[in-house]
């Protein structure tokens, strides 16, 4: 695997690639990523492998997308860990820039402070996860829009967890017709509890990840009541929850019935007829879970599922 670190090494690699590797034919693959690689990473760059002759993989920690308060300094880096992983699964490249690079004008994190191009997906991303992260969705689809133009893929692998990113990023894609096909994979959940795989729960002590797996234990429940009202879908997932809350493990930030296309709440949530057809409606949501193990620390998760 060759490690590259500047915009010019992976343009170099990307022209070669065009012009010695089919004819232009050979397809790209691309995993955006932060590092702190897991499961849910490792099956986006299978896919990326098996589909297409070469897969790039990025890692960085990108400062755009953390508000001031958040955990940008905390967040867990794994760099030698990483590349043993990206190395054994067989990847061809990874791009490792620095904040320089992707920000050539620095990168304060209090948007007022910043200069340069950024890229803002109007509508969807103010709701939901940007309701508590406003500016979230501004830095993912400008690091995305930055990395998609070094990388120049075919395709690029987004996971389902971050179902609003994905949708975001499909939208940008789309309307500003960048020349890459995205495909959103499935959650990798831990197989015995349920619990969505993410680099968060590093952050969390045995006991509250046996917790945390209550989360998608209501979202479950939630969709064994497809075809009940809204407020039944609610109130079955709070009951699921309700414990948690009380003991204040769980602090519930949202819980959305949504539309899959437009993320515009619904009142009611028609069934799908086949795995293969395109969902209805997005189940999801967001809860501040607090560590037993140091309750100074309080982890934000999110979770969904595809109705
Ligand atoms: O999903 C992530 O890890 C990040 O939001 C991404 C897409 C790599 C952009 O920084």
């Amino acid at each position: 695997m060759k490690i590259l670190h500047t915009v010019e090494e992976v343009r170099e690699w990307r022209n070669n690639v065009i012009t010695n590797g089919g004819g232009g034919g050979s397809s790209v693959g691309f995993v955006a990523t932060m590092g702190c690689l897991h499961e849910g990473h490792k099956s986006l760059i299978s896919q990326s492998l098996k589909d297409n002759e070469f897969t790039v993989v990025s890692i960085f920690v990108n400062p755009s997308q953390f508000a001031p308060t958040e955990d940008l300094d905390k967040y867990p880096r794994t760099m030698d860990e990483d590349i043993t992983m990206l190395v054994s699964l067989g990847v061809n490249i990874l791009f490792a820039p620095n904040a320089h690079v992707m920000y050539p004008q620095g990168i304060p994190l209090n948007v007022e402070e910043q200069r340069g191009p950024f890229v803002t997906v109007l509508g969807l991303s103010e709701m939901l996860e940007g309701k508590t992260r406003p500016n979230f969705f501004r830095g993912v689809a400008t690091v995305v829009m930055k990395l998609l133009n070094i990388v120049s893929p075919n395709v690029a692998y987004f996971g389902q967890k971050d179902i609003q990113q994905f949708i975001v990023l499909d939208t940008m894609c789309k309307e500003l017709f960048v020349n890459t096909k995205l495909v959103m994979m499935p959650i990798i959940r831990d197989e015995k509890s349920g619990l969505a795989l993410s680099s968060r729960n590093k952050y969390l002590c045995e006991e509250s990840l046996k917790i945390a797996s209550n989360i998608y234990r209501g979202l479950k429940e939630g969709q064994l009541h497809v075809g009940r009202s809204r407020e039944d879908i609610m109130k079955s997932i709070e009951d699921v929850w309700q414990p948690f809350i009380d003991s204040g493990d769980f602090e519930v930030d949202y819980i959305s019935i949504a539309d899959f296309k437009t993320l515009k709440e619904v009142d009611t949530v028609p069934t799908r007829t086949t795995t293969t057809q395109t969902p209805n409606v997005v189940l999801s949501c967001a809860i501040y879970l607090k560590d037993r193990a140091n309750s100074n620390t309080v982890v934000r998760l999110i979770d969904n599922i595809l109705i």
